[in-house]
């Protein structure tokens, strides 16, 4: 059988699929080779198509891509493309803001950290009514993500963004990297020593005038280096560390062979402290029913339990009522959600829709798809050589057209932080909407969507020390109450005939069918505890972590900073000469310690440094600073051997 007449057999899709995603570290992804004997016709000669289609490695174009069904053509811009002398004909220009308008950006609110007792703060377990009752599970880490060599082709794609743009564009396409010449190439003067790190400057404004004054992190590859200096000493912190993770039992996990765990893929996931995992298991053994349908008891135990964390979710991002916290899967679910709900009603052709170079996959494809649905434009706001999004060139994507703004908080791949505040006040200028992608920051810093005025706001429970499986959807009262719904079903439904539906009003109508009742709870009790740490002093131990590590790693002969914004959190994204990314993972894995290396569902941003992968160690609050030595010291003897081999 042919899938919707394309003459693809599921049963060959399947077997690739399960071919590419099960390709050890470092191995090639069998999707590159032809399909082992496929029932169906699979036409492995034809181009790919324009744009729509993305490849499993530019070296190993995707052979089944021209019979999958084709993505509707789209309109894209590039980023930068507002310094090309004459604008698209379908842009109307707007007035942009004055100069005077212009925001305070020493104002940032993300970067400003508090003062905050030093020493020991003694934070223990948070302990709750039923904590002691159930011992927990723990998971375990995945170190699987592959990599391969980094040096790689920009595809000649007119849909890509950057890097892969045709010198007609006005954009500079950025080479494959070569770590000796990258000074060179992005037009930056060649350090004879590493830059003194910006982290250390709380208030330093991210300004459009920073893309003129691009600074990387990267060692003199010829010289010798001094020995590491840290600034910050090892030991000093604002926690008891060692209290602190003792919440966390994976934390405790010896790998390979005895080697304790070295948890640094905190953006992929963040591990659970004992009181989450108590809670999952509390809900089990003496909550769990379905929720808002029964008159028995369980029910209105389960029922309270996961209202309560709406309630907790509300009060942590600063809603102005739970009914405004939509629970759904996590923050792709999320966007889509929002893109399909709010998208499909009020995006029509030729509107307009900004997203930023930073994004997550998450926050690109169901943008693309709405796009190409509705005959709709996809701009980019472009980012400097630092990785920090333009906003001069942003004011100037702005215009009539244009219906939502939807940029991350804080870059996945580079760990930027990106001036939402600003973005959104500009949006709304323009009579935009804004969605903030929260997914890399709630666990990082304090977000108050009221003080932003975002219009929507999502985050994934899994990366702020919660379960997998739940996430959130923010969005204004005002706007949810006009939105249609995203999915029919049970439980969104006030009375359904077969003539007419009624819908709840939100939240339920965005929550059809039984939902992660149990990980919503689990959810809140993660809140539960951030909030007895306090996130403004999780956000101070992570800076002095990521400082340190910063330092540690930029003293490696032959190793490149990816990422050098002057506010960023928990990212040290690197790639190391004469070594593919997933060497350097596997020589870290080997020591115990966990990180992510590969694209992280951000190639756009990866390619506009020329770049396929880097090597992404990322931080949480229980991190030490002696696990930072070890992962600097594991990276520096492997790039030793290369320089003496
Ligand atoms: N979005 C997750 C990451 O950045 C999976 O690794």
């Amino acid at each position: 059988m042919s899938v919707s007449g394309s003459g693809l057999d599921p049963a060959a899709l399947q077997a690739m699929a399960n071919a590419m995603f099960s390709a050890l570290p470092g191995a090639e992804p069998a999707l590159a080779q032809a399909p082992a004997a496929p029932r169906g016709p699979i036409n492995l000669a034809s181009p790919l198509p324009p744009g729509g289609i993305p490849v499993a490695g530019h070296n190993n174009p995707l052979p089944v891509a021209t019979t999958l069904p084709m993505t509707p053509p789209m309109r894209t811009t590039q980023p930068g493309a507002a310094e090309l002398a004459a604008p698209p004909s379908f842009i109307t220009p707007r007035v942009l803001p004055t100069q005077a308008q212009t925001p305070d950006l020493h104002g940032l609110q993300s970067t400003v950290l508090p003062a905050l007792p030093k020493g020991g703060s003694g934070f223990a377990g948070v302990p709750e009514a039923f904590a002691a009752l159930i011992p927990g599970a723990a998971p375990t880490p995945n170190l699987s993500d592959a990599a391969v060599p980094s040096a790689v082709q920009p595809p000649s794609n007119p849909y890509y963004f950057l890097g892969e743009a045709s010198s007609t564009s006005g954009v500079p396409a950025a080479p494959p990297l070569k770590l000796d010449g990258l000074s060179d190439r992005f037009g930056l003067s060649t350090p004879t020593r590493v830059p003194a790190t910006p982290l250390a400057t709380p208030s330093a404004p991210s300004s459009p005038s920073s893309a003129s004054a691009p600074s990387f992190y990267f060692a003199d590859l010829g010289a010798a280096q001094p020995a590491p200096t840290p600034k910050v000493a090892p030991g000093r912190g604002i926690f008891d560390v060692a209290t602190i993770r003792r919440d966390f039992p994976i934390l405790s996990t010896k790998v390979n062979g005895g080697k304790p765990l070295v948890w640094l893929d905190n953006a992929a996931t963040t591990q659970k402290p004992q009181s989450v995992i108590d809670r999952i298991a509390y809900f089990y053994a003496h909550e769990n029913s379905n929720i808002h349908r029964a008159a028995h008891e369980l029910a209105a135990r389960a029922t309270d339990a996961y209202e309560a964390a709406r309630k907790k979710v509300a009060r942590f991002i600063g809603a102005s009522t739970p009914d405004e916290i939509i629970f759904v899967r996590g923050t792709t679910e999320a966007i889509n959600l929002v893109a399909q709900s709010w998208g499909k009603q009020n995006i029509g052709e030729g509107d307009e829709i900004v997203i930023s170079h930073l994004e997550h996959h998450a926050n690109i494809v169901p943008w693309q798809m709405l796009a190409a649905e509705k005959g709709a434009v996809l701009r980019v706001i472009p980012v400097d050589n630092t990785g920090q999004v333009r906003l001069d060139e942003y004011q100037k994507l702005l215009n009539h057209r244009t219906r939502i703004v939807s940029v991350t908080q804080v870059s996945n791949a580079l760990g930027t932080v990106v001036p939402v505040k600003e973005i959104i006040d500009l949006a709304h200028r323009a009579g935009a909407k804004v969605l903030i992608d929260g997914a890399q920051s709630v666990s990082h810093m304090k977000v108050d969507v009221q003080a932003l005025d975002a219009d929507f706001f999502v985050f994934s429970g899994h990366k702020v020390f919660g379960p997998t499986g739940i996430g959130v959807v923010y969005g204004k009262k005002e706007i949810l109450e006009h939105t249609p719904p995203y999915q029919g079903g049970g439980n969104m439904i006030q009375d359904v005939t077969f003539e007419k539906t009624v819908y709840h009003g939100p939240p339920a109508r965005f929550e059809a069918g039984t939902g992660n009742i149990a990980d919503a709870v689990g959810l809140g009790a993660a809140i539960d505890y951030v909030e007895r740490i306090g996130i403004e002093n999780i956000a101070r131990a992570e800076h002095d972590l990521l400082e340190y590590g910063t330092d540690l790693l930029c003293r490696i002969p032959g190793l490149c900073m990816i990422g050098t914004a002057a506010h960023k959190t928990s990212v040290m994204s690197f790639v190391l000469d004469g070594f593919t990314t997933n060497e350097v993972g596997q020589a870290l894995s080997e020591e115990g310690i966990a990180v992510r290396t590969g694209h992280h569902c951000a190639q756009p941003i990866l390619r506009r440094f020329g770049l396929e992968f880097t090597v992404r160690p990322s931080l949480a609050f229980y991190n030490t600073f002696e696990e930072l030595d070890l992962l600097a010291d594991t990276v520096r003897r492997l790039a030793q051997t290369r320089r003496r081999g």
